[in-house]
């Protein structure tokens, strides 16, 4: 019984932490997009982001940088300056209130050949209530989460039938 509860426990612990979202859904997606219908805007309109969620990106620091700009500085690929500069190779933003973030690269000139992102965080108003309604399947963001229901779940029927049979 002791070690059911700690599952749970577990269960809820990591329900609760911040989801991460790699950036383009792999490693060295921070770059120029190979062509228009690879873009990272296109990645992130498949993607559900929610307040709280944490964007990842991995890159080379010696090569890119991502900076948080405003929609001006989106939009002119101006990187004199940005809200934040990032360049450490391993950044993390975290998603902290619902509306758009806009990202562009540092590198000279990247910005203009298509490497940069808009972010839309819904509030939670938005969010579907149903757990009924269907999720895309591609999105790779839902995994953890679908693990951890899946997990909390399977303590809660070891629970229950711990309790039916003692
Ligand atoms: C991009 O997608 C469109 C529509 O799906 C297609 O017609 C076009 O050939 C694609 N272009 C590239 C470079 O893959
Ligand atoms: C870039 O931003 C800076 C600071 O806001 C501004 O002075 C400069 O005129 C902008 N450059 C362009 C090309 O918009």
């Amino acid at each position: 019984m002791a070690s059911v509860s700690l599952v749970l426990m577990l269960c809820l612990y990591l329900s609760q932490a911040n989801r991460e979202i790699l950036v383009g859904g792999k490693q060295s997606a921070w770059q120029i997009p190979s062509s228009s219908n690879h873009t990272l805007n296109l990645w992130a309109e498949r993607t559900r982001f929610k307040v709280g969620d944490v964007l990842v990106w991995k890159y080379d620091p010696k090569e890119e940088s991502v900076l948080q700009v405003t929609k001006e500085g989106y939009d002119k690929c101006n990187t004199s300056s940005p809200i934040k500069e990032h360049k450490d190779g391993n950044t993390k933003v975290e998603l902290e209130h619902s509306g758009p973030f806009y990202f562009i690269s540092g590198s000279q000139g990247n910005c203009e050949k298509g490497e940069k992102l808009i972010v839309v965080v819904l509030s939670e108003d938005h969010w579907p209530k149903s757990p009924l309604l269907p999720l895309r399947p591609s999105n790779q963001a839902y995994g953890l989460r679908d693990g951890v229901l899946l997990a909390l779940f399977m303590s809660l029927a070891a629970i229950f039938f711990n309790l039916l049979f003692i």
